[in-house]
């Protein structure tokens, strides 16, 4: 098994809490990190780093963890330029674009939907993101939702079923008779492919009753929920989410009281999606009021061709400091260890002895850069499974 050394580091984010300091990054300076085969094998300062077979100076730049995009909907066909421009002369998002999507996604071929996808991965890798998770939801038929998670399951073991994106324009009419289809036929095709379950739980998507009968019969197929809520309206969603320990209630943006005290009192990430907010214009979700409260916050892409076109997480980072309210460093954890919280996992997202080596090496000093220089491509390394792939 071949050992790297990264040595003469200016600054280590490790999310190692037990290395104390204020900081939930337990950033280590002038640090080196030891990678033995896939994982990481130690961290410390560089002056004490084991030798190794491969040694690599990282010139008193800083390294982080790989970024964890725990929401995205990469499987589709087609763009929205024209919706877009639209918005951007003055008309409202409305979700009413998602059927020009699926109306794209269900003409096309299986090569076209697996080459979309990959040039969006190889965008995201090139941003520094190692994991990410993927979703259905532009097929809405039972063949073409079971092909989109075929296709995400070839790149990724984070696949969520979103066959509840909105109700099929086949069913306009019928939304129960839809739900069925959810919850029986379909269901049956794509669980074999995911590991989670999603709804839009949302006006002119699905109401809460409907949304906990798409999430309770996932979980009776061992699939585990994740929900699309609050995002253009205040709804059942949060609390739906909590009720049925959802690991994650995406984008958050119109919250009561009341939801706040839910998810700080339960264990369901809050994932906060900015790109929506931006593309969308749409008043920013109010990180610093959950982040008050208590709740872990997970900051992702939501990268799809309607409401959030950017697969970079540093873009939502800054984002995320400039207009949400976080510190560079509370948005630097919400998008590593943050989005490992929200995909259930503890093996990503952290720079600690066992963890998965995924590593990005900034061209900046430290990653407080991400949001401080806006923008600017500032990833210059990315190790994946302990693989240089950038
Ligand atoms: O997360 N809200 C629902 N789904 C997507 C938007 C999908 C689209 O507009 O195509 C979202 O923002
Ligand atoms: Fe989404």
């Amino acid at each position: 098994m071949s050992s790297t050394v990264i040595t003469n580091i200016a600054t280590l984010v490790t999310n190692d809490p037990s290395l104390g300091g204020t900081s939930p990054l337990g950033p280590v300076r002038d640090a080196a990190v030891v990678i033995d085969g896939d994982r990481i094998a130690w961290t410390g300062e560089s002056s004490k780093a084991p030798a190794t077979d491969n040694r690599v100076d990282a010139g008193g730049r800083a390294v982080l963890p790989g970024f964890v995009d725990s929401h995205s909907h990469l499987v589709f066909a087609g763009d929205r330029t024209e919706e877009f421009n639209a918005r951007m002369s003055g008309r409202p998002y409305s979700a009413g674009g998602i059927r020009t999507t699926v109306a794209a996604t269900r003409a096309a071929g299986d090569a076209e939907l697996e080459a979309n996808l990959t040039r969006f991965l190889t965008e995201a890798l090139r941003q520094g993101t190692t994991t990410f998770e993927t979703k259905s939801g532009y097929g809405l038929t039972v063949e073409d939702e079971a092909r989109a998670l075929r296709v995400a399951a070839a790149h990724t073991e984070e696949v969520t079923y979103l066959g509840a994106h909105i109700v099929a324009p086949e069913y306009a009419d019928d939304p129960a008779a839809y739900v069925a289809l959810v919850t029986g036929e379909m269901l049956d095709a794509c669980a074999p492919y995911a590991r989670w379950i999603d709804v839009f739980c949302e006006k002119g998507a699905f109401d809460g009753d409907q949304a906990r009968a798409i999430l309770t019969a996932g979980k009776a197929r061992g699939l585990h929920p994740r929900v699309h809520a609050n995002q253009l309206s205040h709804g059942p969603g949060v609390q739906l989410a909590v009720e049925l320990d959802a690991a994650s209630a995406d984008h958050c943006t119109h919250l009561t009281d009341a939801d706040v005290d839910a998810l700080a009192q339960g264990s369901t990430v809050a994932t906060l999606l900015p790109g929506a907010e931006f593309s969308t214009r749409a008043a920013w979700p109010d990180a610093r009021r959950l982040l008050d409260a208590g709740v872990t916050v997970a900051l992702s892409t939501d990268c799809n061709p309607g409401s959030s076109f950017t697969s970079s997480v540093p873009f939502c980072v800054a984002l995320a400091v400039r207009d949400m309210g976080m510190t560079p460093d509370e948005a630097v954890w919400s998008a590593t260890a943050g989005g490992a919280a929200a995909l259930r996992r503890t093996d990503i997202g952290r720079l600690v002895p066992g963890a998965r080596a995924d590593l990005v090496l900034l061209d900046a000093p430290s990653h407080v850069h991400l949001a401080y220089r806006p923008g600017v491509p500032l990833v210059a390394g990315v190790w994946r499974g302990g693989v240089r792939v950038v």
